[in-house]
């Protein structure tokens, strides 16, 4: 049985270590993403109502976490949009559709903040979001902060229009950015895993850094 709901404290840690295993040795050697839920939960630009763990049979084997993030336009205005993620399956369910539930899930309840935001934006292969309709942010001149489009930002605009006239570089929360020297002594606070260097890693590194020609 497959059950969504909104996160709460009582599934902290369990989300922790299932962000943990799904993350580690894929984009670095070991990961960062569990120290990451881990503190952003408590800043200020951590958006709770859309925290959503998925269960299946009635244990947590996955969640979903935003942020607030902006589009700053050319005249210095900062229009609020969502940052989605980390997002993470507990690794022996994956190709199974339970991302694709969460997500959707997420989403929706996503749109039912329009009045808030106007579209979500997020990091990651195209393989997993242009399913969703996310897009390359190039397709609506919206940049990364340093200027430059990147095949691996991309967005959905939350409802028709909602992206008309915006242009801009888009501004992170530095909720995204801990400081990662707790990291260390946080993680030796889950069971032993071996750090490894992996091929997949170069894939994330070259996704990170490719460049929209489009
Ligand atoms: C990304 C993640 C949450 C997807 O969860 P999942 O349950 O495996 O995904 P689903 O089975 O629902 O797949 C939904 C669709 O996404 C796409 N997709 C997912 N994983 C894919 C992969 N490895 N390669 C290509 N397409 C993929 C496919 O279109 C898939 O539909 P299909 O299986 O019908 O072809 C999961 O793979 C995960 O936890 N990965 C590790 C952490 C991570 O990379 N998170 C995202 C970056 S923040």
């Amino acid at each position: 049985m497959i059950t969504i709901r909104n996160e709460e404290q009582s599934d902290f840690r369990k989300v922790e270590e299932v962000t943990r295993r799904a993350f580690w040795n894929l984009y670095v050697p070991g990961a960062s993403e569990h120290f990451l839920v881990h503190t952003m939960r408590s800043h200020k630009d951590y958006v709770r109502s859309l925290a959503f763990v998925i269960e299946k049979d009635h244990e947590v084997v996955g969640s979903i976490h935003f942020t607030d993030a902006w589009v700053v336009t050319p005249s210095g205005e900062e229009i609020p949009v969502l940052h989605l993620g980390p997002v993470s399956i507990a690794p022996e369910l994956h190709r199974q559709g339970l991302g694709r539930m969460l997500i959707t899930h997420a989403m929706e309840h996503a749109k039912m903040l329009k009045h808030r935001y106007r579209a979500i934006i997020l990091g990651g292969f195209t393989y997993h979001y242009y399913p969703y309709g996310f897009v390359g942010t190039k397709n609506y001149n919206i940049s990364m902060p340093d200027g430059k489009f990147y095949t691996g930002i991309m967005i959905l605009p939350l409802y028709d229009g909602a992206l008309n006239g915006v242009t801009g570089k888009i501004k992170f929360s530095d909720a995204l950015y801990p400081d990662e020297s707790g990291l260390n002594a946080y993680d030796a606070t889950f069971p032993p895993m071996e750090k490894l260097v992996l091929p997949c890693q170069k894939d994330f590194e070259r996704a990170c850094a490719d460049v929209d020609e489009s």
